[in-house]
């Protein structure tokens, strides 16, 4: 067949599944297209998952989803620190373990970074904004030096996977490229893009970008489960000999990726899944609320959950819904597999969105207000399905402060002030004096680079290579 009459039997298949369910307005610049625009509308046309997608159009675009929140919630058991005096050898014998599994390469590090980062208003890959409070580092410097420290400390290689999204994926691989991968080895920093859905309008009919593009969006951070298959990311891990994966999100500067005991505690107690919980700052924290409902692990966003839950005591007083979700989970590479290989569907959410299409004349708009339905998987709609979900308190100080917002919570501002407190306190377990106002604040701009020190521990191995704080000083210790 020539290459005009292939594309013309291509148009007519594509056509034909669209009007079948009312969406052949998308072709509706066909006659205009020149030969590269019509390729890559039916490449995205033909790529588009209708098995799952039909049915979401009724159940979450046409309408609003029922998602009731189950009322039987209760809270989950957390493994604590420090441990209760009967839990002691569990946890020395869990953390031997963890370092076992590091030293002998069966972790691998695995940071989503496909977010569009809107909240944030950063024009990049989230990944390359400067976060630290002196010494210029990026999120994925960061990261990078934390693997390096770890891959000296463990004498292991430790693969650093990194799922972005098409959006972001040229802009990630050049970013890292221009840094040199902050020096580890290429081969070992592997990307891989998320898979994408379409965006619908209200009435469930599909957006175009532009006359030849679909308006597409990343398929959520659960994507990444069936990214890591389709990729051959999974199987990659597989040749490596890895078995659990440290997951993270691109947005936290303090993430502990390699913590001994959480690895340790995860393979030790035979779970396939395992999450980092802090206890929340406030009853409405914007974090996700892990709670147990018929016997399984669940998290309910903040924005679900519902208030007089939230607000609820135990009869000591404290609150009953303590378990905030830090995006921070460990998977074993089974439980992947086999998640994926069962073509479970992970669940999708509705979210209304302001996306840029293309009206009826063919003008670009640029709405301001939500105009399109977007659909997203969540990787923490997992939990329910893994054997003996494993959840780990842990000191919120030492491993949680996010940049999301671009000021105030979460904001850029507020975690570098977190990264010098954590910073200062690791100083000064090793007796250096930090010089402080009169309201206890730090007087000192500090930033220890990972590759200086990956915990308090590390710094009072170094004391001596330690500077002397004066108050105003700025100082980045690497
Ligand atoms: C998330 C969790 C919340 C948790 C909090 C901790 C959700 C819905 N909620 O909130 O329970 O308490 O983190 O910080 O996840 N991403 C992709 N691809 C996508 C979408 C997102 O890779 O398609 C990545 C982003 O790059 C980012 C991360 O996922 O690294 C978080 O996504 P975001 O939607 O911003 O979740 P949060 O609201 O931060």
């Amino acid at each position: 067949m020539s290459d005009s009459a292939s594309i013309e039997s291509r148009h007519q298949d594509c056509l034909a599944k669209l009007r079948t369910r009312g969406q052949e307005h998308v072709l509706r610049w066909w006659d205009d297209l020149g030969p590269a625009e019509r390729e890559h509308l039916l490449a995205e046309i033909e790529s588009i998952p209708w098995e799952i997608l039909d049915g979401l159009i009724r159940s979450h675009v046409l309408i609003r989803p029922d998602h009731a929140v189950p009322r039987d919630l209760s809270p989950p058991t957390v493994y604590k620190q420090p441990p209760a005096p009967e839990q002691r050898a569990l946890y020395d014998e869990a953390a031997r373990l963890g370092r076992d599994l590091i030293r002998t390469g069966k972790v691998a590090a695995l940071t989503v970074a496909g977010g569009q980062g809107t909240r944030l208003g950063f024009d990049g890959p989230k990944g390359a904004l400067v976060v630290t409070p002196v010494g210029g580092k990026t999120l994925f410097e960061l990261f990078a030096e934390t693997i390096k420290a770890a891959r000296h400390r463990y004498d292991s290689p430790i693969p650093w996977y990194i799922m972005t999204s098409p959006a972001n994926h040229e802009q990630t691989v050049e970013y890292l490229k221009s840094r040199d991968f902050f020096g580890l080895p290429e081969t070992e920093v592997i990307l891989f893009r998320q898979g994408m859905l379409p965006a619908f309008d209200f009435q469930g009919r599909l957006l175009l970008a532009e006359r030849h593009r679909l308006a597409l969006t990343p398929d959520g951070h659960g994507g990444s489960l069936k990214a890591l298959v389709a990729s051959g990311a999974l199987s990659d891990m597989r040749k490596r000999g890895i078995e659990i994966i440290t997951y993270f999100q691109v947005d936290n500067p303090l993430v502990k990726p390699f913590d001994p005991l959480f690895i340790g505690l995860h393979a030790k107690t035979g779970s396939e899944m395992s999450t980092k919980v802090t206890a929340k700052a406030d009853d409405l924290e914007r974090v996700g609320n892990v709670c147990v409902h018929n016997g399984k692990v669940v998290v309910i966003e903040y924005s679900d959950f519902p208030d007089e839950l939230a607000h609820a005591r135990n009869q000591d007083g404290s609150r009953k819904f303590n378990a905030g979700n830090l995006a921070i989970h460990l998977l074993s590479v089974d439980f992947v597999d086999r998640v994926v290989a069962r073509s479970f569907q992970m669940p999708f959410r509705r979210a209304d969105k302001a996306v840029a299409c293309v009206d009826e004349v063919g003008s670009l708009t640029k709405p301001t207000a939500p105009n399109a339905v977007k659909l997203e998987a969540f990787i923490f709609d997992a939990l329910p399905l893994a054997a003996n979900p494993l959840l780990l308190e842990v000191d919120r100080a030492e491993e949680f402060s996010p940049v999301k917002n671009a000021t105030g919570v979460d904001s850029l501002e507020s975690s570098k002030r977190d990264q010098i407190t954590r910073a200062c306190c690791w100083l000064e377990s090793a007796g250096v004096t930090v010089p402080r106002k009169p309201d206890g604040r730090p007087d000192v701009i500090v930033t220890i680079s990972p590759s200086f020190a990956l915990d308090a521990e590390d710094v009072r191995a170094r004391r001596d290579r330690l500077p002397t704080l004066r108050p105003g000083d700025s100082v980045c210790i690497e």
